[in-house]
């Protein structure tokens, strides 16, 4: 019933914005942050993830990056990221704004993706900006124009979000008259601001409920995996190509 209710949803709506995160991209094998087998249950990302790590815990915070980066090369987009891909080729999806950092709605063919929180697949010098090689960053370089430090183009704690992605979004959001939120606990600012900015329906896919979840007024709400849901979603929007 209610994937057949998201796909009417999507079918009647003329722009349809998608907000994804750590939960999208679980079935691909990368770890989310704060379920129970979450990243964070044992990191604190202040040590880690913020500007203070970059800058007072260099060693760190660059061995936690060049675990994250180094464990994507044996992740590829599950049939979830595929079927956003082919919603998006059919029109069915407008832009997809991720808090994800893997690129895997890119890979899986997705083009109209704001990444919101960057992404680690990219490296520049946090002094000079310059733009630099992955293998740089995992073999320890340091900066080839000024000696500074490299680090993934990731927005740390403490950063402010990339301006285009953002203003990008926040436009999208307030065209849409559909927006799916997936895979994410909406616990972090401002990205947990944007379902609500929103005038069309709201509707929820996620594992469990959690606990600022229950603070949206979705309008649906469809509890289970991203990858089963969608394929759900995509068989009664027929025409199922096979993932
Ligand atoms: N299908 C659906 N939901 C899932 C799946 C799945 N296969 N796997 C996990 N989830 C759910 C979890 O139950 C959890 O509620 O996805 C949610 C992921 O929430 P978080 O781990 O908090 O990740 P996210 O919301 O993306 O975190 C936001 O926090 O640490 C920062 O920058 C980081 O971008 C990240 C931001």
């Amino acid at each position: 019933m209610t994937a057949e209710t998201l796909a009417h949803l999507m079918e009647e709506s003329n722009r349809t914005v998608l907000l994804t995160g750590a939960g999208m991209s679980t079935e691909s094998g990368i770890p989310d942050f704060r379920s129970s087998t979450g990243l964070w249950q044992n990191i604190d990302p202040r040590i880690v993830a913020s500007t203070e790590s970059l800058q007072k815990n260099y060693e760190h915070f660059r061995e936690f990056y060049q675990m994250r980066i180094t464990a994507l090369d044996n992740c590829k987009p599950h049939k979830g990221h595929l079927i956003l891909a082919d919603f998006e080729k059919r029109g069915l999806v407008s832009l997809i704004a991720t808090q994800n950092v893997d690129q895997l709605h890119q890979q899986a063919g997705s083009k109209n993706v704001a990444e919101l929180h960057g992404n680690i697949v990219s490296i520049r010098c946090q002094k000079c900006g310059k733009p630099h090689g992955k293998e740089q960053f995992l073999n320890n370089s340091i900066c080839t124009y000024c000696s500074g430090k490299l680090r993934p183009n990731v927005v740390l704690f403490g950063e402010t979000l990339p301006t285009e992605a953002w203003d990008r979004t926040l436009h999208e959001i307030h065209e849409a008259d559909l927006v799916i939120v997936i895979g994410t606990s909406l616990e972090v600012y401002p990205v947990n601001q944007l379902p609500s900015m929103s005038r069309g329906k709201l509707v929820y896919i996620n594992r469990e409920q959690t606990s600022t979840s229950a603070h949206y007024s979705f309008d649906l709400v469809l509890e289970g995996t991203a990858g089963e849901i969608l394929t759900d979603v995509h068989r009664k929007l027929g025409d199922l190509k096979k993932f």
